[in-house]
């Protein structure tokens, strides 16, 4: 559609998580004019969900080179390690200017952070804050500084598509903007540089620890807009979410690793512990593998979860240190301080996503990508847990710093957009809403925690009935679904999740997060590098 409107700036950041009000802030300091738009409220999105914490070498005895070697084990020999470098040597300093623009994290009794562990490190490193709200709290501090700072920001503003000029560079974002009084409708943004900081697709599952903004819609853009994307294949399972019903769809609730961290244990209905003995770090191996092990106990009791029990913290130490987690589970009607907690896997994170470079930076000129929706390489084949915020500040921070620098060097000019892509979306027609519950059971069925090629054939199969679908109701009968964000979003997820899928299909191995049943080893002379998938630019 064309747009209705339009507002120029120098840079449009578009997703208000960690990522994206980091990358905001720090770049209207550099007196870059800056816009902020975001699909719902400033304060929704997946870092605000966040429990267990920040990780960074900020513990006595720790350094940048340990929390590497943790890093580079648990991404299976994916990592860019030029990349893990930058993420952990800039990490510390990172952390403590987003204390000083007003976060507040948990303190020892002896002063300095409290630190606790999570899956695959071998210290205690990971900083929180208000016990398990340490998303809660970082999205709080940044949101205040946002508006104390009177940063131009546009909420309800569904992304569509990137803007590019005659010779292909970055012009801005298209967006469809739901009640925003004079921004009503679909409009523009006109800028040189655009950071898309849009967070992950766990909604593509069934199941997940993501809110449902989290629909893929950066990812969508960017191969709308024929940059490259990498290793979508890795999604990440967070092995102990709450355990509401094998029925139970949308976002469920998580329960931090830092409980195990903290001591707690895994165990099946007989009360066994089943981690010791797999892994030397037992349930605090790194996640891929906590997960695995999770789904074959499943398989062998046939049982659809397991338990974590962590009684022996008592009441106080629940209420003290895992508050958020306690009052989900009793509002539940299970009580963690008298009973082990119910759990089982669900799609957590995107290991992948658009592709960058060491500022950010994609491979369409002036698009960036930061958080969730990018790959900068730092997780490779699985993601270290608490690795994620971290990286949000870290790479947020260089690409306000490469972008400051283009406007210094007088090399960030408005650019003048091509047309649109044709409005009839002839290759990606927009979905009616529904199909994203569809989208969801297609690929928790064909491309969940385990897959195999007959698996991933069949969901690609459905996947491609409905895009045909959708295609011949517009071509043959000239109807397509209402323009809304849950169209828009049915449309992005399915454009993701065909894209993860033949990721997966492809990859004939079995390495960090990706497990398939048919090809049950790591297969380091075929496959120790990535699936990158581009499409064609949409200038129909
Ligand atoms: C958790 O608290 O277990 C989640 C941490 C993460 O995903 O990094």
């Amino acid at each position: 559609p064309a747009p209705g409107w339009a507002i120029a700036a120098d840079v449009v950041v578009v997703g208000s998580g960690v990522a994206g009000l980091t990358a905001a802030l720090r770049c209207e300091s550099a007196g870059l004019r800056t816009v902020v738009v975001t699909k719902a409220r400033l304060d929704d999105g997946s870092t605000r969900w966040a429990q267990g914490g920040v990780a960074a070498a900020l513990g006595e005895g720790d350094t940048p080179e340990q929390h590497l070697d943790d890093t580079l084990v648990a991404g299976a020999g994916l990592c860019d390690e030029e990349a893990v470098r930058i993420l952990v040597t800039e990490g510390p300093d990172a952390v403590r200017r987003l204390i000083a623009t007003g976060a507040h994290f948990d303190e020892s009794t002896e002063g300095g952070l409290a630190l606790t562990r999570e899956g695959g490190h071998h210290r205690r490193r990971i900083a929180h804050a208000g016990g398990d709200a340490t998303g809660a709290e970082i999205s709080r501090a940044l949101v205040e500084a946002v508006r104390a700072r009177g940063l131009r920001t546009v909420e309800n503003a569904l992304v569509l598509d990137l803007l590019t000029d005659a010779e292909g560079r970055t012009a801005g974002v298209t967006l469809h903007v739901m009640g925003e009084g004079q921004h009503d409708g679909v409009g523009a943004v006109h800028a040189p540089a655009v950071v898309l900081a849009t967070g992950g697709m766990g909604q593509v599952f069934s199941a997940t620890t993501n809110p449902s903004v989290s629909t893929g819609d950066g990812v969508a853009l960017a191969l709308r807009a024929g940059a490259e994307v990498s290793d979508l294949e890795f999604v990440q399972f967070h092995p102990t979410v709450l355990f509401l019903g094998s029925d139970a769809e949308g976002q469920q609730p998580l329960v931090s690793e830092a409980v195990r961290g903290e001591g707690a244990h895994l165990v099946d209905a007989d009360g066994v512990r089943f981690m010791q003995g797999r892994h030397e770090l037992a349930e605090l191996a790194p996640r891929d593998i906590v997960a695995k092990a999770i789904t074959r106990r499943m398989q062998e009791h046939g049982a659809d979860h397991m338990y974590l029990d962590a009684r022996h913290f008592g009441r106080t130490m629940w209420e003290h240190r895992f508050p958020t987690i306690l009052a989900a589970c009793r509002a539940h009607g299970i009580d963690p301080v008298t009973e082990p907690v119910p759990v089982a896997p669900a799609a957590h994170y995107a290991s992948g996503g658009v592709r960058t470079d060491a500022h950010g930076r994609t491979t369409v000129p002036g698009l960036y990508a930061c958080g969730e929706v990018a790959c900068t390489g730092v997780h490779g084949a699985n993601r270290l847990a608490s690795n994620s915020l971290l990286e949000g500040l870290v790479y947020a921070e260089r690409i306000a710093a490469d972008i400051a620098a283009a406007h210094t060097a007088g090399t960030l000019h408005a650019r003048v957009p091509a047309p649109l892509p044709h409005p009839d979306h002839s290759r990606h027609p927009l979905l009616p809403p529904e199909a994203r519950l569809t989208i969801q059971r297609i690929m928790t069925e064909g491309a969940g925690v385990l897959r195999s090629a007959d698996s991933l054939a069949r969901a690609a199969d459905r996947l491609h009935g409905l895009h045909a679908e959708a295609r011949e109701a517009l071509h043959e009968h000239g109807k397509t679904s209402e323009p809304g964000v849950d169209t828009w979003e049915a449309t992005n997820l399915l454009c993701v999740a065909r894209v993860l899928v033949a990721a997966a299909a492809r990859r004939e191995e079995t390495r960090g997060c990706h497990w398939r049943e048919d090809h049950a080893d790591r297969d380091d002379t075929t496959w120790r590098r990535h699936v990158v998938v581009r499409l064609n630019p949409d200038r129909t």
